[in-house]
């Protein structure tokens, strides 16, 4: 089976020009301008962007908030209709459970029957024994190659102390496996959430108050000086906060292997939208916390100079009125996060390339090939080049609509960017040459994608290796 997909405009990491891609088999055997080839189907592209498949690597469809459990992989589809086609999906270990083993559990009866995009997996540390370390450095070859410690939400199962993370850098750098945290000071939430609670200020703006900027600078160098302490690179997932950055930045051209990414809803949303009455500041109750114009105004420039690596969209697909309503009297009851991954692309489209904040080239890398190297998936996925597995999206350029959860395929009842204009949007996909989005509706089915298993020492290692080869 070969497609050709002719004339479109193809925007890669570095490059933009009017070209084919010519497919055989789900993966990309040519590109270039006026191929001969003939093909058993044939795609106009004309006017048209033509986009690797994004990766988007922090999402979560397994997600359990105090026993509030999100949505889970049948809303798969949402992703790939907002013209991702790689996941990577966060698993929390199970107790006195070894890693593999409740990943490879997750994969068996949910995943790999219910996926309608590529999937991959990073482990959570949630049980920090003696076996768990041991077993870090056998992960990639299960195809697990990424980590990840939440040093937030004190009292809940996925909380770890500094102990946790630092053992966890230390079992993980001659292995290749990358580690992520989630960095915001757990004990200083803690207190300050007592006292909200404590003062009768129980309702969602007292999430934002009680997670302060300063929570997460000061947990972000906490986590780049344990790297440094431990000799390991070390990724820290959703920043927000302009100190974050800035310390990831400096450690970053200090020479460190530090790396980061913010996501979607940090570009445009604002802290105030959590004041918002009738509880529907609870919708926008995500950790870190929104924050104001200032920070993301540094977040655009940290994308656009690459001092943070990759926008993801943290999904977390919790109902409003049946699971965000839990926290109604008492805000540290709101269960954090927010859905997300269908509206990654046309944000980034529309409020970054086309308010001339990044370029579509910053976009492409920022949205697939950079995430796909960060996870070690860049064998396969993030690139439209020979070689590559055929994930192609179709962007049109032209269409300008307003965003509503009723074009959403999210699975609940809201969606946090409603109301905000979308210019373009996504008219078809390909999944390693599969047609799976047409016109924008979603084609494909359940059990269509697969798990791409991650290779080791991914990009965080890069610099690692380099100083290696050259023997500093
Ligand atoms: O609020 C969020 N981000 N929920 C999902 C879990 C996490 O912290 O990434
Ligand atoms: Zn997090
Ligand atoms: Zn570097
Ligand atoms: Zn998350």
């Amino acid at each position: 089976m070969s497609l050709l997909i002719k004339n479109g405009t193809i925007v890669t990491a570095v490059d933009e020009f009017v070209g084919d891609i010519f497919i055989e088999n789900g993966k990309i055997a040519a590109v270039g301008e006026n191929l001969p080839q003939h093909a058993d189907e044939v795609v106009d592209a004309s006017g048209k962007y033509v986009l690797p498949g994004g990766v988007d690597q922090h999402v979560h469809y397994s997600f359990d908030y105090k026993g509030e459990r999100v949505r889970g992989f049948e809303t798969s589809n949402a992703a790939i209709v907002g013209g991702t086609t790689t996941v990577i999906e966060f698993v929390n270990q199970e107790q006195g459970k070894g890693m593999a083993e409740t990943i490879e559990k997750y994969d068996r009866e949910e995943f790999s029957k219910l996926a309608m995009v590529d999937y991959s997996f990073h482990g959570v540390v949630c049980d920090p024994s003696d076996e768990l370390f041991a077993e870090i450095p056998t992960l990639p070859s299960k195809g697990i190659s990424t980590i990840k410690l939440f040093m937030a939400y004190k009292g809940l199962p996925f909380h770890s102390d500094d102990e946790a993370v630092f053992k966890a850098l230390m079992a993980a750098k001659d292995a290749g496996v990358t580690v992520m945290v989630h960095a915001e000071n757990a004990d200083v939430i803690d207190y300050l959430q007592k006292e909200y609670l404590r003062k009768g200020e129980t309702g969602p703006y007292s999430h934002a108050l009680s997670r302060p900027p300063l929570v997460e600078v000061e947990a972000t160098q906490r986590a780049i000086y344990l790297a440094a302490m431990a000799d390991a690179p070390i990724y820290i997932v959703h920043v927000t906060a302009k100190g974050a950055m800035e310390a990831i930045r400096n450690a970053h051209n200090e020479g460190l292997p530090v790396y980061g990414e913010t996501c979607t809803h940090y570009l445009v949303l604002d802290k105030e939208a959590l004041a918002k009455p009738n509880f529907e500041g609870a919708k926008y109750v995500c950790s870190p916390a929104l924050r104001t114009e200032e920070h993301r105004e540094s977040l655009w420039q940290a994308i656009n100079h690459g001092w943070l690596n990759a926008v993801s969209s943290d999904h977390c697909g919790f109902n409003w009125e049946k699971q965000k309503h839990m926290g109604k009297d008492d805000f540290t009851n709101i269960p954090n996060g927010s859905p997300g991954v269908q509206d990654r692309l046309a944000i980034l489209w529309t409020y970054g390339v086309n308010r001339g904040k990044i370029s579509r080239q910053r976009l492409v890398d920022l949205f697939a090939t950079t995430p796909a190297k960060i996870n070690g998936l860049d064998h396969r996925k993030g690139h439209i080049g020979v070689g590559y597995d055929a994930d192609i999206v179709l962007y049109d350029p032209k269409p300008t609509s307003i965003i509503s959860n009723k074009n959403s395929l999210h699975g609940v009842d809201f969606n946090i960017y409603e109301g905000m204009v979308q210019e373009g949007k996504v008219d078809k996909v390909f999944l390693r040459g599969k047609l799976m989005v047409d016109n924008g509706e979603f084609i494909g089915k359940m059990g269509d994608g697969e798990f791409i298993p991650a290779n080791a020492f991914g990009l965080c290692y890069q610099e690692r290796k380099e100083k290696q080869a050259v023997g500093v």
